[in-house]
């Protein structure tokens, strides 16, 4: 693993240090498709389920009552949303601090795959978004899933909506990816997974789901 960029991470951490007390009450309703997401995982007994940029944990604690028979792990860049996960989620998951782009899973968990793989409203925050997506996939066990949820082209929505909308993001960093349905697409193919993408709400969140076929 190379060192964590640390001017993102003292970035992220600057926008989540005041933010961490309201975050998953703020969230709550804007970030949709999470749950939905967390139901699909549908993981077996015991398999490894890894959420890349897990911020608060909130996800991981949700799976953990879903699917208490998973393994569960989390990292994120921002020391500040893994204080609060380690709260949050005490002894149901394994955190580490990492850049989602360049992680070394044996070094941080010492397993070099996982049976499913979540991004949930990270890739919009991380500057090389197309290196997360493919770590991602490259963590991918014979057989596994990833899966992501974000923001979307957000196509279907009146034009200054969609305008207001992503001026109010961007003054949190997010950035809508609006190259991901293609690269999700691309990726998958490539390694062989079949894949779906759906457009949720108008295009105002997208979740891509994958699986690997062998
Ligand atoms: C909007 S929050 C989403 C948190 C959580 N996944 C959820 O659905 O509530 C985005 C998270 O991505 C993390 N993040 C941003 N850039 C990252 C990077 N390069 N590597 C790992 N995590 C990153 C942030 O620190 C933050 O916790």
């Amino acid at each position: 693993m190379t060192d964590i960029p640390a001017r993102h991470a003292e970035h992220m951490d600057r926008i989540y240090r005041w933010q961490v007390p309201i975050y998953d009450l703020t969230r709550k309703y804007y970030l949709i498709g999470r749950d939905a997401l967390i139901a699909e995982l549908d993981p077996a007994p015991g398999a490894a389920v890894l959420e890349i940029g897990c911020g608060t944990g909130r996800n991981l604690a949700h799976a953990a009552r879903l699917h208490p028979q998973a393994v569960l792990f989390g990292l994120d860049i921002s020391r500040e949303m893994l204080a609060r996960a380690s709260e949050t989620l005490r002894a149901n998951a394994v955190l580490a601090v990492a850049d989602a782009g360049d992680f070394d899973p044996a070094a941080l968990f010492g397993r070099r795959t996982f049976d499913r793989v979540f991004v949930s409203y990270a890739l919009s925050m991380i500057p090389d978004w197309r290196a997360a997506l493919r770590r991602a996939f490259d963590v991918a066990a014979p057989g596994a899933r990833v899966a992501i949820v974000d923001f979307g082209p957000m196509a279907g929505m009146p034009g200054p909506m969609r305008w207001a909308l992503r001026r109010w993001l961007r003054a949190f960093s997010v950035e809508p990816r609006r190259e991901f349905a293609d690269a999700f697409a691309g990726m998958a193919t490539q390694r062989g997974f079949r894949h779906r993408v759906d457009m949720l709400a108008g295009g105002y969140a997208v979740y891509a789901r994958a699986i690997a076929t062998s």
